[in-house]
């Protein structure tokens, strides 16, 4: 397919590009017939509508752009969703107490043993990482993919540097552990799921920086698919005369983007048997958690995912249901609850009904993640979404359509649900400063707060100029992944916030 970048928007070549008018085959007159018949049978035709005006650059782009859609499988995704639109949805029951290990009645034998089952796991080489990073940050008001933002702590880490520093501290944690105190070395293979919109910018920002300091072979990207964006009935919107709109598939479309890329084999060569599959825009998150993974493995379900209580009903959060009684478990998008479910109490806790908020981190068996690909590619029904999209005359309300990643834990035959606490794993980042919640100052501040709590417990001291409710010190993830060794850093120090503590 020819590089569209090479041409700008107004049609001609672009400063420096290489397209070149004698290279083209001569203007068609008209667009070519069997096209125009298989776009009629989808009823989308009419982005031939301004063929007449195109110059012969910009008909060559309109029909490679129509060529690389599978318009089948779109038109089919695109009439299953809209019907199934407003239909009643199966009706849902909360998940039931003992179906999550919650933090309250886990034990520190618990906690210890399954820390050690984990790393033991990730020290053989078993656990592999996979960031969602294929979302476009529209909410945050930055073009910049969202793992490449700064939220302003002590150190300028990016999101991105973040996880992969804690990734490398649990592979000396688990090289550690393995070795018995000597350094040896442990990999984790880290995957990104990328999309058109922020591959190019993903890849460049950890080629300069170094990868953070992890080999350069031991992270994979792969971009996940696109899908046109639709007016109400289904017609496809145009983005520029020559260019149907599109949106990523939604960060469900991870298990065919894995399945495409040949990624499951990829995995299998490895000797991965588990996959930690995460959002990547949480300050806290916790990737390739050694307590998490060793209760997966202890559990021994397919799939699993850690919850948080709901803050309060309209938190934007999905939480995780049963499908009817007895039904599988899964997650309802907060943009698709009820408002009166969604505040719905529990009379005898007095908790909301529906509280175990979704936070986006997944664990994977490798079979299952392999075999629910195939099961999710037929499935046609997409969750629809209304948004802004470009268009011809600068923006229009259409929608999205999207699959989303826990879309798949109705296929999975068993489902643990483990409860972490907010205060230590959740700190979205989601909008601007200034808005109310789940912005880079609110997840800053969760974050100081905790690592400020990290060095109090571990005998150092802080000092500050400025409120401490609006500082605090941060620890970088090479010196300790949740708190942990912390005291021969710590120990009879003072540190004056707002700092980062680092070897
Ligand atoms: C997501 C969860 C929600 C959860 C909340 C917690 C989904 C569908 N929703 O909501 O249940 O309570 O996080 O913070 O998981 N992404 C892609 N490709 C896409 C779209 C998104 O890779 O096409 C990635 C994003 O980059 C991000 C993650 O998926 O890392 C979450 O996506 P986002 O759209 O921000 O989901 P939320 O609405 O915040």
């Amino acid at each position: 397919m020819r590089d569209p970048t090479m041409v700008g928007v107004d049609g001609n070549a672009a400063a420096g590009g290489v397209v070149d008018g004698s290279a083209l085959p001569p203007p068609s007159s008209s667009p070519p017939q069997a096209l125009i018949e298989r776009l009629k049978d989808y009823g989308q035709e009419h982005v031939f509508a301004l063929w007449d005006e195109l110059s012969p650059q910009e008909r060559l782009l309109l029909v490679d752009d129509i060529q690389s859609l599978d318009l089948s499988s779109t038109d089919r995704i695109i009439r299953c969703s809209l019907r199934s639109q407003g239909l009643p949805v199966a009706a849902i029951e909360p998940v039931p107490e003992s179906c999550v290990s919650s933090v309250e009645e886990r034990t520190m034998e618990e906690r210890e043993r399954w820390w050690k089952m984990g790393l033991k796991a990730i020290s053989e080489g078993k656990l592999a990482v996979v960031l969602l990073s294929g979302g476009q940050g529209t909410r945050l008001g930055s073009s910049d993919p969202k793992g490449c933002f700064n939220i302003g702590l002590p150190s300028g880490k990016s999101l991105f540097q973040l996880q992969a520093e804690r990734i490398l501290c649990v592979q000396k944690l688990a090289a550690q552990a393995k070795n018995e105190g000597s350094a040896g070395s442990v990999t984790i293979h880290w995957y990104i799921m990328t999309s058109p919109f922020t591959d190019d910018a993903t890849r460049k920002f950890f080629e300069n920086h170094k990868y953070f300091g992890l080999e350069a072979d031991q992270v994979t990207f792969f971009q996940q698919g696109t899908r046109p964006c639709i007016s109400k009935d289904g017609r496809y919107i145009m983005e520029t005369p020559f260019k149907v709109a599109k949106s990523p598939d939604g960060n469900g479309g991870v298990y065919s983007a894995l399945k495409s890329s040949r990624l499951f084999e990829d995995m299998a060569t490895r000797g991965i048997k588990y996959v930690d599959c995460y959002g990547v825009d949480n300050a806290l998150v916790r990737v390739a958690d050694p307590t998490f993974l060793g209760y997966f493995i202890d559990k021994g379900a397919a799939t699993a995912a850690k919850v948080v209580r709901k803050a309060y009903p309209q938190e934007k959060v999905g939480v995780f249901v049963r499908r009817g009684k007895g039904g599988p478990l899964t997650v309802v998008e907060y943009s698709e609850l009820d408002s009166s479910l969604a505040s719905a109490i529990n009379q005898q806790t007095g908790r909301l009904r529906f509280c175990w908020s979704n936070v986006c981190l997944h664990m994977f068996t490798l079979d299952f993640l392999s075999q629910v690909a195939d099961g999710l590619e037929k499935d046609s029904i997409y969750h629809v979404a209304e948004k802004k999209i470009p268009c011809l005359h600068g923006y229009t309300m259409g929608l999205k359509l999207e699959q989303f990643v826990f879309d798949a834990f109705p296929y999975a035959p068993s489902t643990a649900l483990f409860e972490v606490l907010r205060e230590e794993e959740f700190a979205p980042v989601k909008n601007a400063n200034g808005s109310n919640y789940d912005t880079p100052e609110s997840a800053r501040l969760l974050l100081l707060r905790l690592h400020s709590r990290w060095v109090a417990a571990a005998g150092g001291f802080l000092t500050h100029s400025v409120p401490l409710y609006a500082t605090g010190v941060e620890v970088s993830p090479l010196c300790s992944y949740a708190g942990e060794n912390l005291e021969s850093i710590c120990r009879g120090r003072t540190f004056h916030a707002p700092c980062e503590i680092a070897f």
